[in-house]
């Protein structure tokens, strides 16, 4: 069976676990894009060239160990913004999508780039202030020594930029469901995607 999810929405929405929990929930492979632009991102950080960086990247490098941090996260942002660096990343994407037995992708262009002919489409997001919140509870956690306001500045710089560029800005597809975890306990809004996502696909 061939069936496409694609996940969009701005950082510490909730994506990240959603994409997981509903990938696991109809057994679907799951691949989480924004580790591409992180890939891609750490590599510029020691002066490689993120075109060059984006057409050599490889499946091994999204295994790397230090993707996660807020350095490396703005790092993506930037290189994201490159038409070249978007364009190398298409296919790897677009051969995930397709591959046999479902596919869910999660990232900020999926819906309107990637994948528009995905079966169902899901838009996550929520206020900066909570997504703010929940980064830095998941710093903190990890042992990053940050403050709060450090973190909702980082968050909303990325969304301006990730939403302001020109090639695939951060946006809903108009087919997308809209999905605002604010007020969402992660159970919740696993339940939600998932409810969404049975009304979109055929019958089985
Ligand atoms: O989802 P994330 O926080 O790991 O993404 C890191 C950055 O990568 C994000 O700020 C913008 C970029 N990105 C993108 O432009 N397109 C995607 N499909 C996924 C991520």
């Amino acid at each position: 069976m061939r069936f496409t999810i694609a996940i969009d929405g701005p950082a510490a929405a909730g994506k990240g676990t959603i994409s997981k929990a509903v990938a696991a929930h109809y057994g679907f492979a799951h691949l989480d894009t924004g580790l591409l632009y992180r890939a891609v991102g750490a590599r510029t950080l020691d002066g490689t060239d993120p075109i060059e960086a984006a057409k050599a990247l490889t499946a091994d490098d999204l295994d790397a160990g230090n993707l996660r941090t807020p350095e490396v996260a703005q790092a993506a942002s930037k290189v994201a913004v490159i038409g070249e660096v978007r364009a190398a990343l298409v296919d790897f994407q677009r051969a995930f999508a397709r591959r046999a037995g479902g596919a869910v992708l999660d990232g900020r262009d999926i819906g309107t780039v990637i994948c528009p002919n995905a079966d169902a489409k899901l838009f996550v997001t929520a206020s900066a202030d909570v997504r703010a919140e929940r980064r830095y509870l998941e710093l903190v956690g990890k042992g990053t020594e940050i403050d709060r306001e450090t973190v909702l500045a980082d968050v909303k710089e990325r969304d301006a930029r990730d939403m302001e560029r020109a090639e695939a800005p951060l946006k809903p597809a108009d087919d997308a469901v809209l999905i605002d975890t604010s007020d969402l306990a992660i159970q919740e809004a696993i339940a939600a995607a998932v409810a969404a996502i049975d009304k979109l696909s055929p019958a089985e």
